[in-house]
């Protein structure tokens, strides 16, 4: 018998993660591992579709492991593993690719946005799908965590466990997509949506005068300093709510009242939001002057994760009458 649920999720180290990443995605992760079987990996082969630089990939598959073990996910309670390191999931791609048919992965919206826009299609992006089917099915993984954009890859997962089955037996657990990043959408400093793509990111790790300049950059409506103010419709007050937990009923009758400008509720955010990193900043800075101890830690993910997918992989090679 199966004890806790698996769960599992990957991050392709594509950029520094911010603070609409943590509030919307990362911090369920840690919220959730105990509850769960957890295996969190860096989707560096993913990366590959469009990260094609050999330092900008180490970097940032490094800045990921950092991120995590910053954040609180604890390398005793989850599998926190690299990719690449189990390359039985490339294997395993293969031979969903060969039980996939082209118009079927035709449909899947990452490809159908590249085509619409006239983009290069590398066949990596075209097969994305079967890799991630693979990282997912290798572990039996019984819920997935991810943002909306990626909820027609876990149905693509699950039609292809259903295919397998069906012809070779039993054998994968199909599935379920774990809503995350809906709960609430953090705004960026232009008041959209905060994105890597629109380039209105507060930094998850940034501090000292970068943090200040960006918070001070959030963009306002014009009410001077002694007007009232709508706390709903403001994006620094959309930010005090995550980060500013005891000041918040205060801030809000200043708002109200006209008892606080934008530039005083700023300076506020910057300080709190220093405050409320700081102690994931430092334990960061600290993984970071040890990486050894990072390497052996994403090593040792992957021994226990090779050893599960091994195991999977073997069934899947007699079934299929390779082994
Ligand atoms: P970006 O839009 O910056 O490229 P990603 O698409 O890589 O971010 O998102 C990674 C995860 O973070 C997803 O689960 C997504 O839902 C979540 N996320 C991204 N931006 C936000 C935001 N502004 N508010 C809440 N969650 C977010
Ligand atoms: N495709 C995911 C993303 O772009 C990353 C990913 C790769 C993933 N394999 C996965 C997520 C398996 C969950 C499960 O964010």
């Amino acid at each position: 018998m199966k004890g806790k649920k698996v769960l599992l999720s990957g991050v392709k180290p594509t950029g520094r993660p911010h603070i609409g990443n943590y509030f919307g995605a990362m911090r369920q992760f840690v919220d959730l591992q105990r509850e769960y079987t957890p295996y969190i990996f860096i989707a560096d082969y993913h990366a590959l579709t469009t990260v094609q630089n050999r330092i900008e990939m180490e970097e940032h598959t490094l800045g990921v492991a950092l991120d995590y073990l910053a954040i609180g996910l604890d390398p005793t309670v989850t599998t926190l593993y690299k990719q690449s390191d189990v390359r039985l999931a490339a294997e395993l791609a293969w031979v969903f690719e060969c039980l996939t048919t082209m118009p079927y992965l035709m449909r899947a919206h990452a490809f159908k946005d590249a085509e619409a826009k006239n983009k290069e299609i590398n066949v990596g992006v075209f097969n994305y799908p079967m890799l991630m089917a693979a990282d997912i099915l290798l572990f039996h993984a019984d819920v997935v965590p991810v943002g909306q954009d990626q909820k027609q890859h876990i149905e693509i997962t699950r039609d292809t466990a259903e295919k397998f089955n069906r012809i070779f037996g039993e054998t994968f657990t199909l599935p379920q997509a774990l809503s995350i990043g809906e709960v609430e959408t953090v705004p960026g400093t232009d008041g959209r949506k905060m994105s890597k793509s629109y380039n209105n990111t507060i930094p998850l790790f940034a501090e000292g005068e970068e943090l200040r300049s960006t918070v001070m950059g959030i963009v306002t409506d014009s009410k001077g300093e002694g007007e009232p103010k709508d706390p709903d419709s403001c994006t620094v007050f959309a930010i005090h709510k995550l980060v500013s937990e005891k000041d918040l009923p205060d801030l809000e009758q200043r708002y109200r009242t006209g008892g606080i400008g934008y530039k005083e509720s700023k300076e506020i955010l910057a300080e709190n939001m220093e405050a409320y990193f700081r102690p994931m900043r430092e334990y960061r800075k600290e993984l970071a002057e040890n990486i050894g101890e990072v390497y052996k830690i994403l090593t040792e993910g992957a021994e226990r994760a090779r050893t599960v997918a091994e195991v999977t992989m073997q069934d899947v090679r007699q079934k299929i009458g390779v082994a």
